[in-house]
C-alpha cells in the first residue's frame, strides 16, 4: 500500500488525508501547530466540518491508517495544504507557509516521488517556487510534480470531494498523469489534464469570476434603488434568458477564497487587471452602503440600538472568515451605535453575542447580514413585542417581508426601492 504525507491539516487538509486514508492509502498527517497535533491525536477535531465529514475523520484516526505527526517522514506522496493569505498592505499571495512546507520535506525526497500542491497559488507559483526549492535536494527529472488546486465548499465537503471535477497539471505529462492516478482512488467526478501554470489559473478564475459576478449584482441593487426598480425581480426575469445567471446582490463577499484570491491573479499582471480590482472596490464598499442605508431607516431615533442577525459569510454555517459583518459592525461602532449580535450558528466571534431575545430586547432595529434560515421561521410578533421599535433592515432578501410589515415591521430591503414603481402606471 502506497504511503501519503500530508502537509497541513486544516480546512483542506484534515478532510483530503482522510478521503486518501479511507481510500487504500496510509496517510501521515503532519502539521506544525502542536495543538492540532495533540488534539487530532484524541480524535478530538479542531475545525468546524459538517458531521458526516467528522465521522469520516474519526474513523480514520481510529482505523491506525491515518497516523497524525508533527513532522514529515518517508512517503510516496507528499500533498502541501497549507494556507496561502492574503499580505493585505501589498495586496499579495504570502506564501510563507507554501515555503516552509516545502522546505520542510526535502529530508524525506527521494527518486520516484509525487509532490502535490494542493494551495491556492498565484500563477508561477509551482514553477518558480516550488521546483526550485525542490531543486535544492534532488533533479526535477527524477520525481513528479503537480498543482491540484482545491474547490470543495465548507458545508458540503464530503459530497463535493467526491463528485466535483478537478484540475491537475503537472510540470510535465507524466507528473500530471501520476496525480492523477492517485486522486482517482476517490474522485468520481471528471479529472482535466493541464500545465501547472493553468491549474493554478483555473483556481483563480473561478474565484474571480463569482467575485466579478457578485460586483455587478451589487451594482444592479444600487442602480435599481436609483431607478425605482425592484433588482430581485429584475434579476430574477433576466435569468430566464438561458445565457444569462446574474448572482445575488449583499452586504459584501466573504469566505476563505473568493475576497482573496482576486488579488493572486492582479498582483501577476498589474498592467492588464482593471474589472478586477474594480469589483474587489465594489464588495468592499458594500459595508459602507449598508451602513447609510441603515441610517437612513434610523435617522429620526435617539440613540437607537442596531441587531445584527447573522454574522456567519454565508447561509446556515458557523464560518466567519471574511466575513461582511466584521467591517458592518466597525463602521457602526465608530458611529457609537449600540449594537447586539444574534447568530444561531455561529458560537466563536470577535463580539459579543446575544440569544434571541436578548438580542431584540429593547432594541431599534434588525439588520439581518447573513441569510440563515432560521430567520424564515422566526416568530415575528414575538421579537417585535421585546422591540423599542420595529424596523427591519434585509441585506439579503432572505425573509417574507409582508409578513413582517402585518406584524408592524417598517422593512427597507437592499435593492427594493421605497416607493417601488407602480408597474401598471
Ligand atoms: N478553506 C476552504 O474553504 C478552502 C477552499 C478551497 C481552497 N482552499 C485553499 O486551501 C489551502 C489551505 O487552506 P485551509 O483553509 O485548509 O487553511 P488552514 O489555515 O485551515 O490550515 C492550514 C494548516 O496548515 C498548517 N501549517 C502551516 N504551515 C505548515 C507547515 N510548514 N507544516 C505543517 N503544517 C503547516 C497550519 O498549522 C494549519 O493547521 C489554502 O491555499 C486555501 O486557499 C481553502
Amino acid at each position: 500500500m502506497s504511503k501519503i504525507c500530508v502537509i497541513g491539516l486544516g480546512y483542506i487538509g484534515l478532510p483530503t488525508a482522510t478521503m486518501f486514508a479511507t481510500h487504500g492509502y496510509n496517510l501521515v498527517g503532519v502539521d506544525i501547530n502542536p495543538k492540532v497535533v495533540e488534539s487530532l491525536k484524541q480524535g478530538k477535531i479542531h475545525i468546524e466540518l459538517e458531521h458526516e465529514m467528522n465521522e469520516l475523520i474519526q474513523k480514520a484516526i481510529k482505523s491506525k491508517n491515518f497516523i497524525i505527526k508533527s513532522k514529515p517522514e518517508d512517503a510516496d506522496v507528499f500533498i502541501i495544504c497549507v494556507s496561502t493569505l492574503l499580505n493585505e498592505k501589498e495586496k499579495k499571495a504570502e506564501l510563507k507557509y507554501v515555503i516552509s512546507a516545502t522546505e520542510s520535506i526535502l529530508s524525506y525526497i527521494k527518486k520516484g516521488n509525487i509532490i502535490i500542491l494542493e494551495s491556492t497559488s498565484p500563477p508561477g507559483t509551482i514553477l518558480n517556487v516550488v521546483v526550485p526549492i525542490i531543486e535544492r535536494v534532488i533533479s526535477i527529472k527524477d520525481v513528479y510534480v503537480a498543482h491540484c488546486p482545491e474547490r470543495v465548499i465548507p458545508g458540503n465537503m464530503l459530497k463535493e470531494f467526491i463528485n466535483n471535477d478537478r484540475i491537475i497539471g503537472g510540470i510535465n505529462k507524466e507528473s500530471s498523469q501520476k496525480a492523477k492516478e492517485i486522486y482517482e482512488s476517490f474522485v468520481k467526478g471528471n479529472i482535466y489534464l493541464t500545465d501547472a501554470t493553468t491549474a493554478e489559473m483555473v483556481k483563480l478564475m473561478e474565484n474571480t469570476y463569482r467575485d466579478v459576478n457578485i460586483a455587478l449584482a451589487n451594482e444592479f441593487a444600487k442602480i435599481c434603488e436609483d431607478l425605482n426598480i425592484n433588482v430581485w425581480e429584475a434579476i430574477e426575469l433576466a435569468n430566464k434568458h438561458p445565457r444569462v445567471n446574474i448572482h445575488k446582490p449583499g452586504p459584501g463577499v466573504g469566505g476563505h477564497c473568493i475576497p482573496i484570491v482576486p488579488w493572486f491573479i492582479i498582483e501577476k499582471s498589474l498592467n492588464n487587471a482593471n474589472l478586477i480590482p474594480f469589483a474587489r472596490h465594489i464588495n468592499t464598499s458594500m459595508p459602507n452602503y449598508i451602513v447609510k442605508m441603515l441610517e437612513e431607516e434610523i435617522k429620526h431615533i435617539k440613540n437607537p440600538v442596531i441587531t445584527i442577525f447573522g454574522v456567519a459569510f454565508k447561509s446556515n454555517i458557523d464560518d466567519i472568515s471574511e466575513t461582511p459583518a466584521i467591517p458592518i459592525i466597525e463602521l457602526l461602532e465608530k458611529k457609537n451605535y449600540q449594537i447586539k449580535i444574534y447568530d444561531p450558528f455561529v458560537k466563536k466571534f470577535k463580539y459579543n453575542l446575544s440569544s434571541l431575545n436578548d438580542a431584540v430586547k429593547d432594541s431599534d432595529c434588525i439588520l439581518i447580514v447573513t441569510d440563515h434560515d432560521d430567520f424564515k421561521s422566526i416568530e415575528i410578533n414575538k421579537i417585535g413585542n421585546l422591540m423599542r421599535n420595529k424596523i427591519l433592515v434585509d441585506t439579503r432578501n432572505c425573509v417574507d417581508y409582508d409578513k413582517w410589515k402585518l406584524n408592524g415591521f417598517k422593512v427597507k430591503v437592499l435593492g427594493i426601492p421605497e416607493k417601488e414603481k407602480n408597474k401598471n402606471e
